[in-house]
């Protein structure tokens, strides 16, 4: 027979714990005993919470409980000296909450393997903490889910390399189903604005091959006008993504200058025939009707806000302007030339001086590099011409690519 302890408490034949009955030392047993006569009158008063001591000895894994309350027995249809293990083996979920800024509430939840896997981790906080607070859902033998919110202290003995968890254990079942709702909500909510985000990327990739497939259908149409022009509106193109992105154009607007250049010349379906494939040098009379394909273009382009067709208008309205005022259709000078209208410009008089014409033959890259100088400041943008110099390395494969005299 264990020894009987002359305390306010004495040992009862249903005592579970170890401590009184080990060997431990008397200040510790003393305390333990003081304890469990104090939760065990909370226990007998009607008080909505279960009180509880569980012990520990730090660094080991074992938990027992000196005195548990008689409602989680009941709970959980055990004897007081399995209940820790069964308490145990019921957790499915743990959740903890915090606050990150004064009202910025965080709910940490954990699962049953996760828990197992830190549970030296937990104590030795809750240990140094000195306080126990944290939710547990426990699957009861029966198939009943509840909540349990457990509020403690934890007091370390060390001399004999004990914790003592004093707790109690309050029904929140009701509460956390709420909080359950709440995040069931917010996923649902996050999940249905996801799909919308993605339905509405869809759309917009099929909105942007729309596009695209208008551009390209308006650039053949035009082309089909202007055929002694052969791969023109396709390098210059291919000339404008270099010469934008040497400019510091990148992304999305890059990919807008790209695709708009082929329909720089659009205007030309206003053109006659006659002028548009003349194998001669224009009249004056002629060049002004020609002159009109940047208007009719633009007017062409008109009227709808998608960034394509915008870049798309202002090229096909301002790639014969001048940089010292001298071109048409307005005479704007300088930064008044959109970036788009200065950088078609450059690209375009190089690709018609390297190709073929019906009034002329292609001339070499060196006699066309000269000529584009000579109009460094008067009609070309300087900083501009600048960075197509620099960049003749790529102008020269695409046009190496696509071969001097071919026609599409
Ligand atoms: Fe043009
Ligand atoms: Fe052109």
């Amino acid at each position: 027979m264990p020894k009987e302890i002359d305390y306010n408490w004495k040992m009862e034949s249903d005592y579970c714990g170890r401590i009184l009955k080990g060997r431990f030392s008397e200040a510790l047993k003393k305390k333990a005993a003081e304890y469990i006569s104090l939760f065990q009158k909370l226990n007998t008063t009607a008080n909505p919470t279960i009180p509880y001591i569980s012990a520990w000895a730090e660094g080991r894994n074992h938990i027992w409980y000196e005195f548990v309350g008689s409602r989680l027995l009941e709970l959980m249809s055990c004897k007081a000296s399995d209940a820790a293990q069964i308490f145990g083996e019921c957790v499915t979920t743990r959740c903890s909450f915090g606050y990150q800024a004064e009202e910025d509430l965080v709910r940490e939840f954990l699962k049953a393997d996760e828990i197992k896997k830190i549970r030296q981790k937990l104590r030795l906080e809750s240990k140094e903490k000195g306080v126990v607070e944290a939710v547990y859902q426990l699957t009861l033998p029966s198939g009943k889910s509840v909540w349990l919110k457990d509020q403690a202290t934890v007091e370390y003995y060390d001399l004999d390399n004990i914790c003592l968890s004093l707790g109690t254990l309050t029904f929140v079942t009701r509460e956390m189903q709420a909080v359950e709702l709440t995040i069931k909500t917010e996923e649902e909510q996050q999940q249905y604005k996801t799909l919308l985000e993605n339905q509405l990327r869809e759309q917009n990739k099929k909105i942007w091959q729309m596009q695209l497939d208008m551009v390209y259908r308006l650039a053949r149409a035009s082309k089909l006008r202007d055929a002694a022009t052969g791969f023109h509106i396709t390098k210059v193109g291919y000339y404008c993504q270099i010469l934008g992105k040497a400019a510091g154009i990148r992304g999305d607007k890059l990919k807008l200058l790209y695709h708009a250049s082929p329909l720089h010349d659009v205007g030309k379906i206003g053109i006659a025939e006659s002028i548009l494939q003349k194998p001669a040098k224009l009249t004056p009379h002629e060049f002004e009707q020609m002159k009109n394909h940047s208007v009719i273009g633009a007017k062409l382009l008109s009227g709808n806000d998608s960034g394509l067709l915008k870049v798309a208008r202002l090229m096909a309205l301002s790639h014969h302007e001048r940089w010292d005022g001298s071109g048409y259709p307005f005479g704007l000078s300088r930064n008044q030339i959109p970036l788009a209208g200065r950088i078609a410009s450059i690209c375009d008089v190089f690709d018609a001086l390297t190709s073929d014409r019906p009034y002329k033959q292609a001339w070499g890259i060196d006699a066309s590099v000269a000529e584009i100088e000579k109009g460094r400041g008067r009609h070309f943008d300087p900083q501009l011409l600048d960075l197509f110099l620099k960049s003749l390395p790529a102008i020269k494969e695409v046009q190496h690519h696509f071969g001097q005299g071919l026609q599409p």
